[in-house]
């Protein structure tokens, strides 16, 4: 993976605190842990896991609980530097759609989401806007 060494500082500061979400994981419907680490403008790391109910539709992602955690705890929209999503179940983790689209309202355009599963070969670094182009917005 080429990354410039504030990515790969960021990368190797997120993941720790990414892997200790996702152990916070309530998935007992699919099993499924994923954790989440967003980094601030001012240096503060909010984490996210994925938080499951027996009535499937009101699941909460990874990434969603970090970002909507960060906004609730009085964090700006746009006041990220980063986001590392990690799960272990899969050799790389792909944001879902729902995610992309709360990414793109609260997250700068060219943030980088880290992308990790169980494969550290397949990680992926992506941008939001990489994420979703074209997203929708008014
Ligand atoms: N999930 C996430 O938390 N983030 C993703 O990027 C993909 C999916 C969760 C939702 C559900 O609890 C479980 O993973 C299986 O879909």
């Amino acid at each position: 993976m080429n990354r410039s060494p504030e990515a790969q500082a960021q990368f190797e500061r997120l993941l720790p605190e990414a892997i200790a979400a996702a152990r916070a994981a309530w998935c007992p419907h699919s099993d499924f842990p994923v954790g989440a680490a967003l980094l601030t403008l001012d240096e503060h790391i909010i984490r996210g896991c994925n938080v499951e109910n027996v009535s499937y539709g009101l699941t909460n992602c990874a990434e969603r609980s970090a970002l909507f955690s960060a906004i609730a705890q009085g964090h700006a929209p746009a006041s990220f530097k980063a986001m590392l999503v990690y799960a272990p179940k899969v050799a790389l983790i792909a944001p879902c759609g729902a995610c992309r689209q709360v990414m793109h309202e609260l997250m700068s355009a060219g943030c980088p989401v880290y992308c990790v599963g169980h494969d550290a070969t397949a990680a992926r670094d992506w941008t939001v806007e990489q994420l979703l182009p074209g997203a929708f917005g008014f």
